[in-house]
Protein backbone atom coordinates (compact mmCIF):
# COMPACT_ATOMS: atom_id res chain seq x y z
CA UNK A 1 0.00 0.00 0.00
CA UNK A 2 1.43 3.56 -0.76
CA UNK A 3 1.42 5.69 2.07
CA UNK A 4 1.76 9.89 1.57
CA UNK A 5 3.66 10.82 4.84
CA UNK A 6 5.07 14.44 5.99
CA UNK A 7 8.96 14.80 6.49
CA UNK A 8 10.63 17.41 8.20
CA UNK A 9 13.92 16.99 7.57
CA UNK A 10 14.92 19.55 10.24
CA UNK A 11 18.33 21.40 10.66
CA UNK A 12 21.68 20.45 12.21
CA UNK A 13 22.04 16.29 11.62
CA UNK A 14 18.25 16.54 11.25
CA UNK A 15 18.77 16.02 7.14
CA UNK A 16 21.92 13.68 7.31
CA UNK A 17 19.94 11.18 9.78
CA UNK A 18 16.30 11.87 7.94
CA UNK A 19 18.06 10.73 4.41
CA UNK A 20 19.62 7.84 6.16
CA UNK A 21 15.30 7.07 7.12
CA UNK A 22 14.36 7.61 3.86
CA UNK A 23 17.02 5.24 1.90
CA UNK A 24 16.79 2.21 4.25
CA UNK A 25 12.51 2.54 4.15
CA UNK A 26 13.20 2.62 0.21
CA UNK A 27 15.19 -0.40 0.32
CA UNK A 28 12.79 -2.13 2.44
CA UNK A 29 10.38 -1.78 -0.53
CA UNK A 30 7.67 0.65 1.50
CA UNK A 31 6.12 2.88 -1.25
CA UNK A 32 6.07 6.08 0.60
CA UNK A 33 5.42 9.85 -0.95
CA UNK A 34 7.15 11.67 1.14
CA UNK A 35 5.78 15.73 1.31
CA UNK A 36 9.16 17.73 2.81
CA UNK A 37 8.47 20.78 4.50
CA UNK A 38 11.41 22.83 6.52
CA UNK A 39 10.74 24.09 9.64
CA UNK A 40 12.70 26.43 12.27
CA UNK A 41 15.28 28.56 10.57
CA UNK A 42 15.21 27.09 6.98
CA UNK A 43 12.00 27.53 6.63
CA UNK A 44 12.36 31.54 7.94
CA UNK A 45 15.00 31.70 5.49
CA UNK A 46 12.14 31.09 2.73
CA UNK A 47 8.71 31.87 3.43
CA UNK A 48 9.82 34.45 6.55
CA UNK A 49 7.85 31.54 8.86
CA UNK A 50 9.21 29.13 11.64
CA UNK A 51 6.11 26.63 11.38
CA UNK A 52 4.51 27.30 7.84
CA UNK A 53 0.92 26.83 7.44
CA UNK A 54 1.42 24.57 4.43
CA UNK A 55 3.50 22.32 6.72
CA UNK A 56 1.03 22.12 9.16
CA UNK A 57 -1.73 21.50 6.70
CA UNK A 58 0.23 18.74 5.50
CA UNK A 59 0.17 16.64 8.53
CA UNK A 60 -3.55 17.52 9.07
CA UNK A 61 -4.07 15.85 5.38
CA UNK A 62 -1.22 13.14 6.00
CA UNK A 63 -2.40 11.98 9.50
CA UNK A 64 1.35 11.45 10.35
CA UNK A 65 4.93 13.16 9.90
CA UNK A 66 8.56 12.00 10.44
CA UNK A 67 10.48 15.18 12.17
CA UNK A 68 14.24 15.30 12.52
CA UNK A 69 15.37 17.80 15.25
CA UNK A 70 14.81 21.66 14.52
CA UNK A 71 17.05 24.21 16.22
CA UNK A 72 15.89 26.34 19.10
CA UNK A 73 18.17 29.83 19.86
CA UNK A 74 19.07 29.65 23.45
CA UNK A 75 18.03 32.66 25.58
CA UNK A 76 16.66 34.96 22.03
CA UNK A 77 15.25 34.56 18.62
CA UNK A 78 12.11 32.82 17.55
CA UNK A 79 10.38 30.52 20.44
CA UNK A 80 10.56 26.86 20.00
CA UNK A 81 9.21 24.97 16.80
CA UNK A 82 9.11 21.81 18.49
CA UNK A 83 6.58 23.23 21.13
CA UNK A 84 4.69 25.82 18.72
CA UNK A 85 3.92 22.36 16.71
CA UNK A 86 2.91 20.27 19.47
CA UNK A 87 0.69 22.88 20.24
CA UNK A 88 -0.43 23.97 16.81
CA UNK A 89 -1.64 20.03 16.48
CA UNK A 90 -2.65 19.14 19.89
CA UNK A 91 0.67 16.52 20.04
CA UNK A 92 -0.40 15.98 23.89
CA UNK A 93 1.21 13.00 24.59
CA UNK A 94 4.69 12.35 23.98
CA UNK A 95 6.21 8.40 24.42
CA UNK A 96 9.20 7.84 24.58
CA UNK A 97 10.62 3.67 24.81
CA UNK A 98 13.84 3.59 26.50
CA UNK A 99 15.08 0.01 25.96
CA UNK A 100 18.41 -1.58 25.94
CA UNK A 101 19.42 -2.20 22.25
CA UNK A 102 21.26 -5.87 21.03
CA UNK A 103 25.40 -4.95 20.89
CA UNK A 104 25.00 -1.80 22.50
CA UNK A 105 26.63 -1.36 25.69
CA UNK A 106 25.75 0.90 28.28
CA UNK A 107 25.62 0.56 32.10
CA UNK A 108 22.82 -1.16 32.56
CA UNK A 109 21.25 -4.51 30.64
CA UNK A 110 17.80 -4.12 31.36
CA UNK A 111 16.39 -1.27 31.07
CA UNK A 112 12.93 -1.62 30.07
CA UNK A 113 11.48 2.07 30.53
CA UNK A 114 8.61 3.73 28.57
CA UNK A 115 8.05 7.92 29.20
CA UNK A 116 4.87 9.51 28.91
CA UNK A 117 5.26 13.01 28.58
CA UNK A 118 2.60 15.60 28.97
CA UNK A 119 3.44 18.30 25.91
CA UNK A 120 1.53 21.46 26.03
CA UNK A 121 1.65 23.16 28.88
CA UNK A 122 3.77 23.41 31.81
CA UNK A 123 6.65 25.76 31.79
CA UNK A 124 6.64 25.06 28.23
CA UNK A 125 3.67 27.81 27.98
CA UNK A 126 6.44 30.25 27.16
CA UNK A 127 4.29 32.60 29.59
CA UNK A 128 7.73 34.95 30.76
CA UNK A 129 7.51 38.31 31.15
CA UNK A 130 9.98 40.75 32.97
CA UNK A 131 8.34 42.10 36.16
CA UNK A 132 10.90 44.85 36.78
CA UNK A 133 14.44 44.92 35.24
CA UNK A 134 16.38 42.48 36.95
CA UNK A 135 13.08 40.07 38.14
CA UNK A 136 11.55 37.76 35.60
CA UNK A 137 8.19 35.22 35.99
CA UNK A 138 7.80 32.62 34.04
CA UNK A 139 4.66 30.81 34.55
CA UNK A 140 3.37 27.32 34.72
CA UNK A 141 0.55 26.06 33.35
CA UNK A 142 -1.42 22.76 34.88
CA UNK A 143 -4.57 22.17 33.56
CA UNK A 144 -6.97 19.37 34.63
CA UNK A 145 -7.97 18.48 31.23
CA UNK A 146 -3.81 18.02 29.99
CA UNK A 147 -3.42 16.16 32.92
CA UNK A 148 -6.19 13.89 32.76
CA UNK A 149 -5.92 13.19 28.92
CA UNK A 150 -1.93 12.22 29.78
CA UNK A 151 -3.14 9.65 32.64
CA UNK A 152 -5.02 7.94 30.30
CA UNK A 153 -2.66 7.69 27.88
CA UNK A 154 -0.38 6.11 30.38
CA UNK A 155 -2.71 4.22 31.71
CA UNK A 156 -4.24 2.84 28.28
CA UNK A 157 -0.94 2.17 26.85
CA UNK A 158 0.40 0.19 30.21
CA UNK A 159 -3.20 -1.89 29.88
CA UNK A 160 -2.73 -2.37 25.94
CA UNK A 161 0.96 -3.40 26.35
CA UNK A 162 0.80 -5.78 29.31
CA UNK A 163 2.53 -3.49 31.59
CA UNK A 164 2.66 -3.49 35.35
CA UNK A 165 2.94 -0.47 37.05
CA UNK A 166 2.80 3.42 36.08
CA UNK A 167 4.64 6.01 38.59
CA UNK A 168 3.42 9.25 38.27
CA UNK A 169 6.78 11.82 39.26
CA UNK A 170 6.11 15.12 40.44
CA UNK A 171 7.38 17.93 42.68
CA UNK A 172 3.93 18.42 44.46
CA UNK A 173 5.79 18.80 47.82
CA UNK A 174 6.89 22.32 46.86
CA UNK A 175 4.29 23.06 43.88
CA UNK A 176 1.62 22.06 45.71
CA UNK A 177 -1.13 23.57 43.40
CA UNK A 178 0.32 22.86 40.11
CA UNK A 179 1.95 19.35 40.55
CA UNK A 180 -0.91 18.59 42.99
CA UNK A 181 -3.28 19.04 40.33
CA UNK A 182 -1.21 16.24 37.85
CA UNK A 183 -1.18 14.26 40.82
CA UNK A 184 -4.96 14.76 41.64
CA UNK A 185 -5.96 13.53 38.18
CA UNK A 186 -3.56 11.00 37.78
CA UNK A 187 -5.22 9.50 41.22
CA UNK A 188 -8.89 9.40 39.31
CA UNK A 189 -7.49 8.11 36.21
CA UNK A 190 -5.26 4.99 38.32
CA UNK A 191 -8.31 4.11 40.32
CA UNK A 192 -9.98 3.22 37.03
CA UNK A 193 -7.19 0.88 36.05
CA UNK A 194 -7.47 -1.62 39.18
CA UNK A 195 -5.44 -4.09 36.97
CA UNK A 196 -1.87 -1.80 37.17
CA UNK A 197 -0.28 -0.81 39.90
CA UNK A 198 -0.09 2.76 40.67
CA UNK A 199 2.88 4.96 42.57
CA UNK A 200 4.32 8.11 42.56
CA UNK A 201 7.91 9.63 42.88
CA UNK A 202 9.66 13.02 43.50
CA UNK A 203 11.35 14.16 40.73
CA UNK A 204 14.34 14.06 42.52
CA UNK A 205 14.45 10.72 44.29
CA UNK A 206 13.32 9.40 41.04
CA UNK A 207 15.93 10.27 39.20
CA UNK A 208 18.69 9.04 41.89
CA UNK A 209 15.77 5.71 41.51
CA UNK A 210 16.81 5.26 37.86
CA UNK A 211 20.12 5.65 38.22
CA UNK A 212 20.61 3.04 40.54
CA UNK A 213 17.90 0.80 39.52
CA UNK A 214 16.49 1.21 36.33
CA UNK A 215 15.07 -1.83 35.79
CA UNK A 216 12.76 -1.54 38.88
CA UNK A 217 10.46 1.45 37.07
CA UNK A 218 7.80 0.67 34.24
CA UNK A 219 5.71 3.32 32.59
CA UNK A 220 6.58 6.76 33.66
CA UNK A 221 4.00 9.45 33.75
CA UNK A 222 5.19 13.07 33.78
CA UNK A 223 4.70 16.73 32.95
CA UNK A 224 6.54 18.55 30.19
CA UNK A 225 9.72 19.96 32.17
CA UNK A 226 10.28 16.72 34.54
CA UNK A 227 9.64 14.69 31.25
CA UNK A 228 11.83 16.31 29.03
CA UNK A 229 14.66 16.26 31.40
CA UNK A 230 14.21 12.68 32.34
CA UNK A 231 13.88 11.37 28.98
CA UNK A 232 17.88 13.04 28.45
CA UNK A 233 18.76 11.28 31.26
CA UNK A 234 17.42 7.66 30.64
CA UNK A 235 18.77 8.20 27.26
CA UNK A 236 22.07 7.85 28.76
CA UNK A 237 20.69 4.56 30.31
CA UNK A 238 20.91 2.79 27.57
CA UNK A 239 23.35 4.22 25.28
CA UNK A 240 23.01 7.92 24.74
CA UNK A 241 20.49 10.22 22.77
CA UNK A 242 21.81 8.03 19.56
CA UNK A 243 19.73 5.43 20.16
CA UNK A 244 16.32 6.48 21.78
CA UNK A 245 13.05 6.73 19.58
CA UNK A 246 9.61 9.22 20.06
CA UNK A 247 6.21 10.06 19.23
CA UNK A 248 4.01 12.59 19.53
CA UNK A 249 0.77 11.77 19.52
CA UNK A 250 -2.20 13.60 19.24
CA UNK A 251 -6.51 12.65 18.68
CA UNK A 252 -5.82 12.42 15.06
CA UNK A 253 -2.65 12.99 13.85
CA UNK A 254 0.87 11.68 15.33
CA UNK A 255 4.67 13.13 14.56
CA UNK A 256 7.08 10.97 14.95
CA UNK A 257 10.63 12.00 16.25
CA UNK A 258 14.00 11.05 17.98
CA UNK A 259 14.38 12.59 21.89
CA UNK A 260 17.89 14.03 20.09
CA UNK A 261 17.93 17.69 19.21
CA UNK A 262 19.80 19.23 16.04
CA UNK A 263 23.56 18.25 17.60
CA UNK A 264 25.45 21.15 16.46
CA UNK A 265 28.77 19.70 16.90
CA UNK A 266 28.50 17.25 14.95
CA UNK A 267 26.06 18.45 12.02
CA UNK A 268 26.76 18.41 8.24
CA UNK A 269 29.99 16.05 9.62
CA UNK A 270 28.44 12.72 8.14
CA UNK A 271 29.08 11.48 11.98
CA UNK A 272 25.19 11.59 13.53
CA UNK A 273 23.83 8.31 14.63
CA UNK A 274 20.16 7.46 12.31
CA UNK A 275 19.44 5.16 15.07
CA UNK A 276 17.12 7.18 17.22
CA UNK A 277 14.95 8.42 14.36
CA UNK A 278 15.33 4.90 12.33
CA UNK A 279 13.83 3.57 15.78
CA UNK A 280 10.76 6.43 15.48
CA UNK A 281 10.40 5.60 12.18
CA UNK A 282 9.54 1.83 13.30
CA UNK A 283 6.92 3.12 15.80
CA UNK A 284 5.33 5.10 12.74
CA UNK A 285 5.59 1.62 10.55
CA UNK A 286 3.80 0.36 13.44
CA UNK A 287 1.26 3.26 13.65
CA UNK A 288 0.51 2.91 9.81
CA UNK A 289 0.22 -1.00 9.91
CA UNK A 290 3.54 -1.80 8.44
CA UNK A 291 4.55 -4.17 11.06
CA UNK A 292 6.25 -6.85 8.99
CA UNK A 293 8.24 -4.21 7.44
CA UNK A 294 9.14 -3.00 10.54
CA UNK A 295 9.94 -6.04 11.92
CA UNK A 296 12.41 -6.65 8.84
CA UNK A 297 14.14 -3.45 9.65
CA UNK A 298 14.25 -3.46 13.32
CA UNK A 299 15.81 -7.08 12.23
CA UNK A 300 18.21 -5.93 9.93
CA UNK A 301 19.69 -3.02 12.58
CA UNK A 302 19.59 -5.52 15.02
CA UNK A 303 22.20 -7.31 13.30
CA UNK A 304 24.44 -4.63 12.20
CA UNK A 305 24.60 -3.58 15.99
CA UNK A 306 25.09 -7.01 17.16
CA UNK A 307 28.17 -7.52 14.63
CA UNK A 308 29.58 -4.43 15.69
CA UNK A 309 32.00 -3.75 12.64
CA UNK A 310 29.85 -0.46 11.39
CA UNK A 311 29.20 1.81 14.32
CA UNK A 312 29.11 5.71 14.70
CA UNK A 313 31.13 7.23 16.80
CA UNK A 314 28.55 7.67 19.82
CA UNK A 315 28.95 3.79 19.84
CA UNK A 316 32.48 3.90 20.13
CA UNK A 317 32.87 2.98 16.46
CA UNK A 318 34.59 4.86 13.53
CA UNK A 319 31.45 4.85 10.89
CA UNK A 320 30.35 7.35 9.20
CA UNK A 321 25.98 8.15 9.15
CA UNK A 322 26.34 7.01 5.81
CA UNK A 323 28.50 3.84 5.88
CA UNK A 324 26.06 2.62 8.97
CA UNK A 325 23.14 3.33 6.57
CA UNK A 326 24.19 1.03 3.83
CA UNK A 327 25.39 -1.40 6.28
CA UNK A 328 22.05 -1.72 7.42
CA UNK A 329 20.63 -1.21 3.87
CA UNK A 330 22.91 -4.38 2.96
CA UNK A 331 21.23 -6.51 5.76
CA UNK A 332 17.94 -6.07 4.51
CA UNK A 333 18.84 -7.21 1.07
CA UNK A 334 21.22 -9.55 1.59
CA UNK A 335 20.55 -10.84 5.61
CA UNK A 336 17.88 -13.06 6.74
CA UNK A 337 15.02 -11.44 8.67
CA UNK A 338 15.79 -13.71 11.45
CA UNK A 339 16.82 -11.97 14.73
CA UNK A 340 20.51 -12.46 15.76
CA UNK A 341 21.27 -15.02 18.11
CA UNK A 342 22.50 -12.87 20.56
P1 LIG B 1 21.39 17.48 21.31
O1 LIG B 1 20.51 16.33 21.58
O2 LIG B 1 21.30 18.09 19.98
O3 LIG B 1 22.93 17.02 21.56
C1 LIG B 1 23.41 16.60 22.82
C2 LIG B 1 24.66 15.73 22.61
O4 LIG B 1 24.27 14.46 22.07
C3 LIG B 1 25.64 16.34 21.61
O5 LIG B 1 26.95 16.05 22.05
C4 LIG B 1 25.36 15.61 20.31
O6 LIG B 1 26.45 15.50 19.44
C5 LIG B 1 24.91 14.23 20.81
N1 LIG B 1 23.93 13.63 19.90
C6 LIG B 1 22.62 13.97 19.79
N2 LIG B 1 22.05 13.23 18.84
C7 LIG B 1 22.98 12.42 18.34
C8 LIG B 1 22.99 11.44 17.31
N3 LIG B 1 21.89 11.13 16.62
N4 LIG B 1 24.16 10.79 17.03
C9 LIG B 1 25.25 11.07 17.72
N5 LIG B 1 25.32 11.98 18.71
C10 LIG B 1 24.20 12.66 19.01
O7 LIG B 1 21.11 18.54 22.45
P2 LIG B 1 21.52 20.09 22.54
O8 LIG B 1 22.93 20.26 22.06
O9 LIG B 1 21.19 20.47 23.91
O10 LIG B 1 20.53 20.84 21.56
C11 LIG B 1 20.88 21.31 20.26
C12 LIG B 1 19.68 21.99 19.63
O11 LIG B 1 18.65 21.02 19.39
C13 LIG B 1 19.04 23.10 20.49
O12 LIG B 1 18.73 24.17 19.65
C14 LIG B 1 17.78 22.46 21.03
O13 LIG B 1 16.78 23.40 21.28
C15 LIG B 1 17.40 21.55 19.87
N6 LIG B 1 16.56 20.42 20.25
C16 LIG B 1 15.59 20.06 19.38
C17 LIG B 1 14.78 18.97 19.65
C18 LIG B 1 13.73 18.59 18.65
O14 LIG B 1 13.73 19.09 17.53
N7 LIG B 1 12.80 17.73 19.01
C19 LIG B 1 14.92 18.18 20.90
C20 LIG B 1 16.02 18.60 21.72
C21 LIG B 1 16.79 19.69 21.41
Amino acid sequence: MKHVITLIPGDGIGPEVSEAVVRIFTVAGLEIEWERHDAGVVAFEKTNETLPVALLDSIRRNKVALKGPVTTPIGQGFTSVNVGLRKALDLYSNLRPVRNLPGVQSRYTDVDLIIVRENTEDLYAGLEHVVIPGVVESIKIITERASTKIARFAFEFARNYGRKRVTAIHKANIMKLSDGLFLECSRNVAREYTDITYDERIVDAACMHLVMHPEKLDVLLLPNLYGDIVSDLCAGLVGGLGVVPGANHGKEVAVFEAVHGSAPDIALKNLANPTALLLSGLMMLDHIDERDTATRIRAALDRVLVNGTVRTGDLGGTATTTEFTEAICRELQTGSAALPDS
